[in-house]
């Protein structure tokens, strides 16, 4: 009896010090940067991480345009932005990363109605919320986390690269997860199913991002006069509603013990926000973030034959024909 006692407090003990520990090194972005006259982008910016981002770029001025597939969300997001930051200056647009169209009209309606864009975070992410392809033939989970912010990102370059200067690069910002260690490209099952695994996708897709931004990197790097970083970030272990896609008593246990000893949302937007910020992250490209610090990706997504591989196949599979591409890397 009384060992079971202590084994129980001893855990309990145990637990409270991880905590406390966790939440007494979760690292904040101690940029003061204001972004008055600025533009920003947040995919999936109606909840959890990415409405934090929304509302900490309101508050330093920026233009902030959050989109995500529900509109009472985007009008529920934009309440939330005003009554926290006063600022009226926060749009919602529709866009369902799990669609391809969806994605080339906003896109287009982006180019169309916006000047600039300083900033794209690609925060927008799903857990195991299925496991089917979708009508453009790919799978659900890879789509809305990296082949969507695939398209996205290459058919908003030309806005970025226009507003991008010298001391002040544009920036994209994607958020990739401590599970890209554990994901792998395999390319002759990019769009598989009924993996064993499920949250196997999840890592794919992770690691997929990282690898993207590292390529993208490279294909910028050969003109001289663009001025767009692209970084990755992991934002830790985040009490959001994303773990719903468990079920909802495994996803409200988790959310509750992830948002009490390790993140809440607003702690885990802040890698985010520093290396949208932060004057140092403004100088690298193609690098990985977590804890507000430069840090080491997973090997695998260092090797340069896959991102290049990576990027080719995604090319092929967003269905994006030479001459989109190379309009992506034009000139406005
Ligand atoms: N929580 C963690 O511990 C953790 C750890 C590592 C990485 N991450 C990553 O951090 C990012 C933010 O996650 P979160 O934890 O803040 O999750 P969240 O609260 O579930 O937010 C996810 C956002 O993505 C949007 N979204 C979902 N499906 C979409 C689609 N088809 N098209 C466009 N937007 C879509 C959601 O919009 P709706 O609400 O309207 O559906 C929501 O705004 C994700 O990329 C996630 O993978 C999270
Ligand atoms: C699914 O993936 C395979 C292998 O990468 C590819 O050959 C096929 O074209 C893909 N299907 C679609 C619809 O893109
Ligand atoms: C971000 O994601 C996009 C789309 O998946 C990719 O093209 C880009 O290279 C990524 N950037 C980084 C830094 O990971
Ligand atoms: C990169 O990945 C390929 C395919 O998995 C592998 O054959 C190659 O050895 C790797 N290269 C390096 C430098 O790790």
């Amino acid at each position: 009896m009384f060992a079971i006692f202590s084994v129980v407090v001893l855990t309990l003990v145990l637990a409270v010090m991880v905590g406390l520990y966790q939440k007494n090194t979760n690292a904040m972005c101690k940029s003061k940067k204001r972004l008055d006259g600025k533009t920003a982008i947040i995919t999936g910016g109606t909840t959890g991480m990415g409405l934090r981002i929304a509302i900490d770029f309101a508050d330093r001025g920026a233009k902030v345009i959050v989109a995500c597939p529900y509109p009472d969300e985007g009008t529920s997001a934009i309440k939330t932005v005003n009554d926290k930051t006063g600022s009226e200056n926060v749009i919602y647009k529709y866009l369902d990363l799990a669609s391809l169209e969806s994605v080339r009209s906003f896109a287009a309606d982006i180019m169309d109605t916006e000047d600039r864009l300083d900033i794209l975070v690609n925060n927008a992410g799903v857990g195991v919320i299925g496991d089917f392809l979708t009508k453009d033939g790919l799978h659900i989970i890879m789509q809305v986390n990296y082949f969507g912010h695939f398209l996205l990102t290459l058919l908003l370059l030309p806005l970025l690269k226009k507003t991008g200067k010298p001391l002040e690069p544009s920036r994209i910002v994607n958020t990739s997860s401590i599970y890209h260690n554990i994901g792998k490209i395999d390319f002759k099952n990019l769009n598989k199913t009924n993996y064993w695994y499920k949250f196997q996708i999840y890592a794919h897709s992770k690691l997929a991002l990282v690898l993207f931004a590292r390529e993208l990197t490279c294909r910028l790097r050969g003109s001289k006069d663009t001025h767009v970083v692209i970084n990755s970030v992991d934002p830790g272990a985040v009490g959001t509603n994303i773990f719903y896609s468990f079920g909802p008593i495994r996803g409200a246990i988790i959310k509750f013990l992830f948002y009490n000893m390790f993140k809440t949302p607003w702690e885990g937007a802040q890698t985010a926000i520093h290396v949208a910020m932060d004057k140092k992250a403004g100088e690298v490209s193609g690098e990985f973030f977590k804890n507000c610090k430069q840090a080491s990706a997973h090997w695998n997504a260092y090797n340069e034959t896959v991102a290049k591989q990576l990027w080719e196949e995604s090319v092929r599979l967003v269905t994006m024909s030479d001459e989109e591409l190379n309009r992506c890397f034009l000139d406005l």
